[in-house]
């Protein structure tokens, strides 16, 4: 192999267009997804637009400023009227997320509609599913995942996501879409989601923190990636399509090791307070807004993700 001075890496640097013919990583508005909260009661955020709450209506005219532009995918996240134990805005027939999804598929057949599946946004209490003796009781909350499931699909979700981190879920999830006729529905699975604290803005937007204890005892650990490669591999045993690794900067190690030992479609979900850290020192003039969400998701598609779920998917289609 030559050195210098026969070879001169910058030679390559010198335009954006010949920096562009050798990138080897290509941010592409087709593999981005759009979260979007919808709830009775509209609640905007001026700080961090994209975790506004919409009210079906305003979710509609939301998504018509940005459908055409190219985003392919948004993922639901419902805020219901009511909370309970069970969780059963979840699930039912008018939720807020079937409501969403049944006004956004008549306005929008091409967009695809895919919806988080969690309890966490419906229970009074705030965990990802039903408590026994002050516990998230595992098996007795797989039932309510699928029902959900079942409900989103039924009112026109093309995948589901459950985010919940209960075990068996995945395989709860796609026997009962099975047999309900949703054979061709695709599970999105959260396998590697991390207890992290960079879900601070989403449990304000969602109204879905813990009203007491952590989710540590069903979220991943952050000290763990060889645990994560397991939960991938359960997941999809148990039949899910897609697996996601989340957060996405502070892991980009667990995506490089998802993306080199499964070979199906791996998801990132770039979480709220990587959106919120960036927004606010933009905000303060310690960093230029776009080009450091550019940067960030560049890395994480380089560390390996196909998909990136990101709160700048709308602000993308603008700065590409
Ligand atoms: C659970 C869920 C959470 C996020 C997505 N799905 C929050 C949690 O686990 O507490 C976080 C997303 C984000 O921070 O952007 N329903």
């Amino acid at each position: 192999m030559s050195t210098f001075p026969a070879t001169r890496l910058r030679r390559l640097r010198r335009t954006g267009a010949l920096r562009k013919l050798v990138g080897e990583t290509r941010l592409d508005l087709s593999d981005v997804v759009m979260p979007l909260f919808v709830s009775p009661e509209a609640l905007a955020n001026e700080a961090l637009p994209a975790m506004s709450r919409h009210t079906v209506d305003g979710l509609v005219r939301e998504v018509d400023r940005f459908a055409s532009s190219g985003v392919p995918a948004v993922l639901l996240f419902g805020i219901p009227e009511a909370k309970d134990d069970e969780g059963s805005g979840a699930w039912i027939d008018d939720g807020i997320v079937q409501q969403a999804l049944r006004a956004l598929r008549e306005h929008f057949p091409e967009l695809l509609l895919l919806t988080d599946v969690c309890l966490c946004e419906y229970t009074a209490h705030g965990h990802c599913g039903v408590l026994s003796g002050g516990e998230v009781d595992n098996d007795a909350t797989l039932d309510l995942l699928a029902r959900t499931s079942i409900s989103h699909v039924e009112a026109g979700a093309d995948a589901v996501c459950p985010s919940d981190m209960m075990d068996g879920r995945v395989g709860a999830i796609r026997q009962a879409l099975d047999d309900g006729g949703h054979e061709q529905t695709p599970i999105v699975a959260y396998s590697a989601k991390y207890a992290s604290a960079f879900y601070g803005p989403f449990r304000d937007a969602a109204d879905s923190a813990p009203a007491f204890g952590d989710r540590r005892g069903y979220q991943m650990d952050p000290a763990n990636v060889r645990e994560a490669l397991r939960e991938c591999e359960l997941d999809l045993a148990e039949g899910a399509d897609v697996i996601m690794v989340k957060p996405a900067l502070p892991y980009l190690d667990v995506v490089r090791a998802v993306r080199e030992r499964f070979p199906v479609p791996v998801a990132a979900y770039n979480v709220s307070g990587e959106y919120g850290m960036i927004k606010a020192a933009a905000a303060r003039g310690w960093l230029d807004e776009r080009q450091a969400a550019l940067e960030s998701l560049t890395a994480i598609k380089r560390a390996g993700a196909d998909i990136v779920v990101t709160y700048w998917a709308r602000d993308l289609a603008a700065w590409l």
